[in-house]
């Protein structure tokens, strides 16, 4: 299966809601309390004003043509952060596509531009009720750092923040004959 990641622009919209939604229903269902809607939560006019802020980087995944995911990512926004912490933001995937390495994808991708950015490491906030979240970002190489919070907008349930460092680029190696000389 192949997957493209690349920036998105404000025509990905539909498609970044469908995945929004989709994957907020089956992934917090039972996490995040029932009267907090997926469908205002991410109504297509609020997430057309997010894209437009330059603050927020975000790329979208495409499998065949098709959004199947998305992650928006920049500067950390806790205060305890230096300005050298990144954060992922948001990051989902359509449950038709789950364990497929979309969102191993859109997690490169974010990391690749934050290092980039001159970042040297990355924190995120995810549902300490989230298995499946926990799991796949660990497998990404996150550990949780101990930190918690509770968000009223999301009903107030328990969020773990994970972090990972950034390594520098490698630099590239000598080619062989060079390096024997
Ligand atoms: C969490 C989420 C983004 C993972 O996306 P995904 O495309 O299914 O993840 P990948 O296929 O790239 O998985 C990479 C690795 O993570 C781990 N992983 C992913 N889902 C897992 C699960 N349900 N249980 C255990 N490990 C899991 C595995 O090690 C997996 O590698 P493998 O499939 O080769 O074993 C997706 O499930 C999702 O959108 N969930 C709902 C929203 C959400 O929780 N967002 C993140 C928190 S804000």
């Amino acid at each position: 299966m192949r997957i493209e990641v690349r920036a998105a622009t404000l025509d990905d919209v539909e498609g970044i809601v469908a995945v929004a939604v989709q994957a907020w229903e089956k992934g917090f269902r039972g996490i995040v309390p029932a009267e907090i809607d997926a469908r205002e939560a991410w109504a297509p006019d609020r997430l057309r004003a997010r894209l437009r802020d330059d603050g927020v980087a975000r790329a979208v995944a495409e499998v065949g043509g098709r959004i199947v995911g998305f992650v928006t990512f920049g500067a950390s926004r806790d205060r305890d952060a230096g300005r050298r912490t990144g954060e992922i933001w948001a990051l989902n995937v359509h449950p038709d596509l789950w364990r497929h390495g979309v969102g191993r994808a859109l997690v490169q991708h974010a990391l690749d531009e934050l290092r980039r950015l001159r970042f040297k490491e990355v924190s995120l906030w995810t549902l300490a009720d989230s298995e499946r979240a926990r799991a796949f970002y660990a497998a990404c190489g996150f550990r949780p750092d101990g930190a918690e919070q509770r968000r009223r907008a999301l009903g107030s349930p328990l969020e773990v923040r994970y972090r990972l460092g950034l390594r520098p680029l490698t630099p590239q190696f000598a080619p062989k004959a060079l390096k024997n000389r």
